[in-house]
């Protein structure tokens, strides 16, 4: 290949964003199959590969293209010609010509995504004290992440600071640390206002960010001078009756067809969410029309996204929209919300987001539109809940089967009703099998539930080393969205979080639910 050929290869497989040392080797079943190894010259294919496995590995004729427009024409062309010369490319052709998916198992190396060491020392103790399964949570990582967020946005003089989504992880002790580092609670619902008040969280510190909101959620988050942010021109009116209009107040922007979306959150045009591009200007004037004299803009366009530039792209947009607002307008914006939704790395071979990255990004557009453009002082805020908790949390269970039917299957006592992401989303989740981490992972299991309901499963087609009963699994990256999303659903009871504190102690935060928790609301029942 010539080397400016080779440099385009390159940049494509660097696109892709995977990291080649996470990845041991590709097993590829069936009458295409082969083991790719991951050696001198092999990756790049492991690369491809690894991005077009679906998690349930499996690689379809779609994916198969996407691979082979990485691999470029000059490979193909090659591999047409001298049949042999590149088996990775071939089978990729074979497989897009194909109408069947072939599975394919991706191994990755444990040393990858190991579980951090706090959460190992903690682990004896905890699975002494308590039954599994259990949620437990490592203070120190959580505060050090609020931290680099911290330090990543210092250079905003007129103040940075993150409103934790406690939505994604609503327990109290964990929305107080993170008080305890000075970020504020962004809440959807009364009772995450109530913990918001509970904790001590005044005023300014809260964001309510809710959508079909009814009256009451209104008054008590204007009683505590919480920040309103809107999500329909419909609620103007609604709050202002029923509430009264806040002195501050801010509208959630759709931007509609001029962002994408993604997989988890959805084209912005089929979101329920937000005020459009055709209806921001005026919500503004109709707020200060009744008695609004300071203004935030906020939108959340994406969920769990990793790519650095997107979320720079949508603090361009949001800056550029308070610019044109206040060309329009006068208003004078206290505040820009950029949302939630930056990601985490769930698969070992993602690499975490490069805050400094988009923290460069986003201070060159804030000069550009926002100080070049006298609009300052703006403070810039965000509600990050995944980032902060999520990589910081593990549901830990344990292995009650192991059965063999048409495949083999790892019964877990924790089920989809404690950790809901794989089933709803078929998100990844990274299993250890603790103390299992160095053996050869030379099974390919289904990890399920107890639930009455077939996707009730953690990981399907995971390569895992041999498992039996008894068996302690640590589901990582369970910290946000993970709990929270938890029901009752076979009777199923919600069960403990645990907290690994800085100190080093285990401490139960929530205790596991119990029988009268789940019939206590029954009435006239013996
Ligand atoms: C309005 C809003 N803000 C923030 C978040 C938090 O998102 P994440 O935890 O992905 O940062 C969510 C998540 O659903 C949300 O709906």
């Amino acid at each position: 290949m010539k080397s400016d050929e080779m440099r385009l290869f390159q940049e494509r497989v660097a696109a892709l964003r995977v990291n080649p040392a996470a990845i041991e080797s590709i097993r590829i079943h069936g009458t295409n199959g082969g083991v790719i190894q991951n050696a001198k010259g092999k990756k790049a294919s492991i690369q491809i590969y690894t991005s077009i496995a679906s998690n349930d590995g499996y690689i379809n004729a779609e994916g198969a293209k996407k691979g082979l427009e990485v691999y470029g024409n000059l490979l193909r062309e090659e591999t047409k010609k001298s049949p042999g010369m590149h088996p990775e490319i071939e089978k990729l052709e074979n497989i897009a010509r194909s109408k069947q998916a072939v599975r394919c198992d991706i191994i990755r190396h444990e040393s990858c995504k190991p579980v951090p060491e706090r959460i190992m020392k903690a682990l004896p103790e905890a699975l002494r004290k308590y039954p599994t399964p259990f949620y437990i949570y490592d203070e120190q990582g959580i505060r050090e992440t609020a931290g680099a967020y911290k330090k990543a946005f210092a250079w905003v003089k007129p103040g940075y600071r993150n409103y934790f989504a406690v939505k994604a992880c609503p327990n109290p002790h964990i929305v107080n640390i993170l008080k305890g580092e000075g970020f504020g609670a962004d809440c959807s619902s009364l009772p995450e206002l109530v913990i918001a008040e509970k904790l001590g969280l005044r005023g300014e510190e809260i964001i309510f960010t809710s959508n079909d909101t009814p009256a009451e959620e209104y008054v008590k988050a204007k009683k505590l001078g919480a920040i309103i942010n809107l999500d329909d021109t419909s609620h103007i009116g609604y709050l202002d009756k029923n509430a009264g209009m806040p002195e501050l107040i801010c509208f959630r922007y759709n931007p509609g067809p001029l962002r994408k979306g993604n997989d988890i959150i959805g084209d912005p045009r089929e979101a329920k969410y937000g005020v459009t591009t055709g209806q921001i200007q005026g919500a503004y004037i109709k707020a200060m029309e009744l008695g609004a004299e300071r203004f935030g803009l906020h939108t959340m366009v994406v969920s769990n996204m990793l790519d650095e530039q997107y979320l720079v792209e949508t603090a361009v947009m949001l800056f550029k929209l308070a610019a044109m607002i206040n060309h329009d307008t006068g208003i004078n914006f206290d505040f820009i919300n950029l949302g939630g939704g930056f990601g985490i790395p769930y698969k070992p071979e993602q690499a975490v987001i490069d805050l400094d990255k988009v923290s460069a990004g986003i201070r060159s557009a804030y000069k550009k539109y926002i100080r070049d453009m006298d609009l300052s002082p703006v403070r810039i805020v965000t509600e990050c809940g995944r980032a902060i908790t999520g990589p910081h949390g593990f549901l830990v269970s344990k292995v009650r089967h192991v059965s063999r039917k048409y495949k083999e299957f790892v019964g877990l006592d924790a089920c989809m009703a404690n950790l809901m992401r794989p089933a709803l989303y078929g998100a990844y989740h990274h299993i250890t099998v603790l103390g299992k981490e160095n053996k050869p992972k030379d099974h390919v299991y289904d990890v399920t539930g107890s639930l009455c309901e077939n996707n009730d499963k953690f990981a399907v087609n995971r390569p895992l080393p041999a498992v039996v009963p008894g068996d302690v699994l640590i589901i990582h990256d369970a910290g946000a969205h993970g709990y929270a999303m938890g029901f009752q659903y076979n009777g199923k009871l919600r069960c403990a979080e645990l907290l690994a504190a800085s100190g080093g102690k285990v401490r139960q935060i929530r205790r596991a639910e119990v029988m009268d928790d789940y019939l206590g609301t029954i009435e006239n029942w013996p």
